[in-house]
């Protein structure tokens, strides 16, 4: 089969049941990958015409989106067909892994949040913004995103202790300093290009606080320039937390435009912002045609939110966005 390559725009020949990303990787043409089976999402590309065969589930899409798909690890050519690779010009590939682990420690954050401190003792690699699939039992895994930057001496996560929830309530009650975990890292499409000439607008609801910290300690070591927009967004009053470090972030961006911490429901007090995510969004930002956005957090509020971007004219290539939804097994 002939596939053609974006944005490469070159023609390359792939047998009836090769999947696409070694056919990629053997002709040289630079692609994000890391777990090569299905689960890492990073492969991700836009099939542009034709029809593949696919071995596992296709990606989901983000709300209300109409481009279809592949994971290239999972996918081969059913006839010739068109794809593009993603950020073919700055691809990731941190090899997923199955890592050791021991945690530190279990402190609160807030009222429903608890601050999980993990060994770095395998020194994970991964990219701002990514996540990581923590095993907390037989068959019993959540996903947490990484509140910090490769090479930290400890890994962090913000995690949110849902009343009936298992994970959250077992991180709360049962782990100790000193217990034992595994986890597979690193995970998510949503991490901080560093290639973009516009504005970056980086917003969250709840615990996506957490990788809002991972990006914006992302662009002060990287130095972007870019003018930075960042939005941190709460459903009640006494759900907010973590403001000090967003505070220590937030002084050390380059060129930081605006800083808005929003509260939907409940008594505000100084410095915060009553109302919900997108009604700050519409508000504040006519229209987002040149911008890249990072979201991540409460799916109701980032679902809105991409709706709302993409009302406005964002790019889809400039549009990452990593909803919470409740995951694992
Ligand atoms: C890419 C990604 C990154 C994530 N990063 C984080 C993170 O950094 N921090 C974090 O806390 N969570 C994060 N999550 C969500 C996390 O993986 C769990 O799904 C979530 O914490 C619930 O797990 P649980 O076992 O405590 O609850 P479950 O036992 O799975 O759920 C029990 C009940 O809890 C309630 N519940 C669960 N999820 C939600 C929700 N999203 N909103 C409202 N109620 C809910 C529901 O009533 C549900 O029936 C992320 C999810 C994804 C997909
Ligand atoms: S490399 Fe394809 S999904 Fe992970």
């Amino acid at each position: 089969m002939e596939v053609l390559v974006r944005p490469a725009g070159r023609v390359i020949s792939v047998k009836p049941g090769d999947k696409f990303l070694p056919a990629l990787r053997a002709e040289g043409l630079a692609i994000s990958y890391s777990c090569e089976d299905g689960r890492c999402g990073l492969c991700r590309c836009k099939l542009l015409r034709g029809n593949v065969v696919e071995s596992a589930r296709p990606p989901r899409p983000l709300f209300g989106h109409r481009t279809r798909y592949v994971l290239a690890c999972q996918s081969s050519p059913a006839d010739d067909c068109a794809i593009e690779i993603p950020d073919a010009d700055e691809p990731v590939t941190h090899l997923q892994r199955r890592l050791r682990t021991q945690v530190l420690g279990v402190e609160p954050l807030g009222h429903n949040v608890r601050l999980l401190r993990l060994a770095n003792t395998e020194n994970l690699q991964f990219s701002p913004g990514q996540f990581v699939e923590l095993e907390l039992g037989r068959s019993f895994s959540r996903v947490y995103s990484l509140a910090g930057l490769p090479g930290d001496d400890e890994l962090r996560f913000h995690v949110r202790i849902h009343p009936q929830g298992s994970a959250g309530q077992m991180i709360s009650e049962r782990l100790q300093v000193g217990t034992p975990l595994r986890l597979r890292a690193p995970y998510g499409a949503a991490w901080l290009r560093r290639r973009h000439d516009g504005p970056l607008l980086v917003a969250s609801s709840g615990t996506g606080l957490a990788p809002v910290l991972s990006i914006l300690r992302g662009i002060a070591a990287a130095r972007l320039a870019n003018p930075v927009h960042v939005y941190v967004s709460f459903l009640l009053r006494e759900d907010v937390y973590g403001l000090d470090e967003l505070s220590a972030a937030l002084e050390r961006i380059p060129n930081l435009r605006s800083s808005q911490v929003i509260v939907a429901y409940g008594a505000i007090k100084r410095g915060l912002r009553r109302g919900l995510l997108t009604e700050a969004l519409e508000a504040d930002i006519p229209n987002f045609r040149d911008w890249q956005a990072n979201l991540y957090g409460s799916p109701f509020a980032i679902d809105a939110a991409i709706h709302l971007l993409r009302r406005r004219g964002i790019s889809e290539d400039d549009l990452h966005a990593d909803p919470f939804h409740p995951f694992g097994s």
